[in-house]
């Protein structure tokens, strides 16, 4: 069946709203997603994001609302979007005992029309990891196939719950990079995370999940200026004297033990700092540490719901 899509968008959420038993997980939430976007949702434990998915991957029934997946309403076409769909779940079982290859040409054997294994792996960057044992490999490697699963019937959108959860740095960059490179060969990818800086990094548009309703949306960018509450200058270890004058002629600074925290204005932000610095330098007082922290989507959820994201 042709559906014609004049808006560019992949995904159309409207008004969903999901109950277990009397118990609302998710709360008439609305979204978009544009082709080739990666859209991130962005929420603590317990927020709503798998289930959300989960109604999307058509594995659980919706209680109120409409979803579209490439102009298909997902109740009436399920079969169909579940073609044009890669999933990696949030807990993802794959064989222990298979190679790395095994596994992915095992779920590829599922579709009649499938992408190549060998493909695949070389895209994921596990060529050397063909042999290897699933058992045997790394958290962060372990995630790279089971997005290559995710990727055999070479679906348009990709579904990635919590792809990096657990993962050290160095694997979770790695998968980070898997995924840009989703979005460079034209999927859209839809990422669940609790990590702040991922969505940053990775997202074109954020939402942010909390009790099952969106508290806020847009870029990350735009989050960070709309409700991020501007940048701080941190004075570390400062004298007395110090604290002293610079409370004088900045009289909205916060102490704290001896820092001296200055939120900078976005307009005179410079303006602000240089004349911090230039009392201390002035006056020869004893200051060890200055630097700006910049704002965060971690600022953004803490201002929004008074809870820390993780
Ligand atoms: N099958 C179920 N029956 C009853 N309650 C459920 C069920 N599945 C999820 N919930 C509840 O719904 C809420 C949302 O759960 P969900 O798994 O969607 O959250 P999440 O954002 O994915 O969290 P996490 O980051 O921990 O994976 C939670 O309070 C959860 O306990
Ligand atoms: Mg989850």
């Amino acid at each position: 069946m042709m559906v014609k899509n004049m808006t560019n968008n992949v995904i159309e959420v409207t008004s969903l709203m999901k109950k277990y038993g009397d118990f609302i997980a998710v709360n008439d939430i609305s979204f978009n997603i544009k082709k080739g976007e990666i859209f991130a949702f962005l929420g603590p434990n317990g927020a709503g994001k798998t289930t959300t998915v989960e109604i999307m991957e058509c594995l659980k029934n919706l209680t109120i609302g409409t979803i579209k997946i490439l102009g298909l309403d997902i109740r009436k076409n399920e079969m169909e979007v579940k073609k044009k769909i890669g999933v990696l779940p949030q807990d993802f079982n794959v064989f222990e005992w298979l190679t790395v290859f095994e596994n992915i040409d095992y779920f590829a054997q599922m579709y009649p029309a499938h992408v190549d294994v060998d493909t695949l792996i070389e895209m994921l960057s596990l060529t050397e990891k063909k042999g290897t044992l699933f058992k045997d490999l790394s958290g962060g490697l372990k995630q790279r196939v089971g997005i290559a699963i995710a990727l055999v019937n070479d679906p348009e959108i990709v579904f990635l719950d919590e792809p990096t959860t657990g993962l050290d740095p160095k694997a979770r960059r790695d998968v980070w990079n898997a995924i840009k490179e989703l979005k460079t060969r034209g999927k859209t990818v839809f990422l669940t995370t609790h990590y702040m800086d991922e969505a940053h990094f990775l997202a074109d548009q954020v939402n942010v999940l909390h009790n099952g309703r969106i508290i806020a949306e847009g870029t990350p960018e735009d989050l960070i200026n709309n409700h991020g509450g501007g940048n701080t200058l941190i004075m570390r270890k400062c004298s007395a004297n110090a604290k002293n004058e610079i409370i004088k002629v900045i009289p909205d600074c916060e102490i704290e033990g001896d820092d001296i925290l200055i939120k900078l204005p976005e307009e005179d932000g410079m303006k602000c700092m240089s004349k911090a610095l230039s009392i201390v330098n002035r006056n020869e007082l004893a200051c060890e540490e200055f630097y700006v922290k910049k704002t965060t989507l971690e600022d953004v959820f803490l201002n929004l719901t008074g809870d820390k994201l993780s």
